[in-house]
């Protein structure tokens, strides 16, 4: 994790409508800037119910994104997913099944959900851990080597989409959790005290090795949290706070959530 911040860049847009639509652009055009590059494109989704707009938008043939996207060359991950059945209705992988993938040519084998289903939710952190590391190791092999020197310390994610709590959460990475200081695994399995609830998360090592984070933050009541989090300071008790990624940092924000911020 870098010793300096990561400026952030900040888009403020007039309203969620307005802020799904700038999200969708930019997203699209991380994507294609990206693919100009390299073969395989790697997003990790966020959960919540901020995002589902922007997912909407992007599967919709209406709308400019969807053929503007290389469906066949991206590969889909979770940053956090509840501890239900993929058709729960609190389900993180049914909201953007439904907003975006049914919708859309991706390949099934890109489609990395976590696997609730397992008996405990070590089993399902270990499970999605053993996922993210398989497709990972062959990501990072270099076309000349066939065989993999080091097992991968973090994966590198092209794009980490992050929603925010009021709390300061980002992913399921919640304040004064240890999940939050977690530095050798992948993916953890906190108890959640406010849900009574085990959750699963990406940790903030594999969140700040991606090569670029966006948030995307909707609504006053986050208003708060978005200017203590981007204030000089930084709010360090904060976990949003920490997210310092080794590539660009982008917050996508509505002008309610950014009602705090200096003008
Ligand atoms: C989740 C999320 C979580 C979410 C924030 C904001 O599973 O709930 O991943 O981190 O992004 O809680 O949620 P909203 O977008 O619903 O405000």
């Amino acid at each position: 994790m870098s010793a300096t911040r990561t400026p952030a860049i900040i888009q403020v847009a007039a309203d969620q409508e307005a802020l799904a639509r700038t999200a969708a652009e930019w997203v699209t055009s991380q994507m294609e800037a990206v693919l100009q590059k390299q073969p395989m494109f790697r997003l990790s989704l966020a959960g919540g119910s901020t995002p589902r707009a922007t997912y909407r938008l992007l599967g919709n043939p209406a709308e400019p994104w969807r053929q503007r996207i290389a469906w066949e060359r991206l590969e889909f991950f979770w940053g956090d997913e509840r501890l239900v059945a993929a058709t729960h209705a609190d389900s993180n992988y049914r909201m953007a099944n439904e907003a975006l993938l049914s919708r859309v040519p991706v390949q099934p084998a890109h489609v990395h959900r976590v696997m609730t289903e397992l008996a405990t939710p070590d089993a399902v952190a270990a499970a999605y851990e053993a996922e993210l590391r398989a497709v990972f190791a062959v990501a990072s092999l270099s076309p000349s080597s066939s065989s993999l020197q080091s097992p991968l310390l973090w994966p590198a994610f092209d794009l980490v989409l992050l929603g925010l709590g009021a709390d300061g959460h980002i992913a399921s990475l919640f304040p004064g959790t240890t999940a939050v200081d977690e530095t050798q695994r992948w993916v953890v399995a906190p108890f959640v005290e406010k849900f009574g609830t085990h959750r699963i998360s990406l940790t903030l090592p594999v969140i700040n090795n991606a090569s670029a984070v966006a948030f995307l933050v909707s609504g006053s009541d986050k208003a708060e949290t978005v200017a203590r989090v981007l204030s000089p300071s930084g709010a360090r008790d904060l976990p949003a706070a920490r997210v310092q990624p080794q590539g660009e940092l982008v917050w996508l924000l509505d002008c309610a959530a950014a009602g705090g911020l200096e003008p």
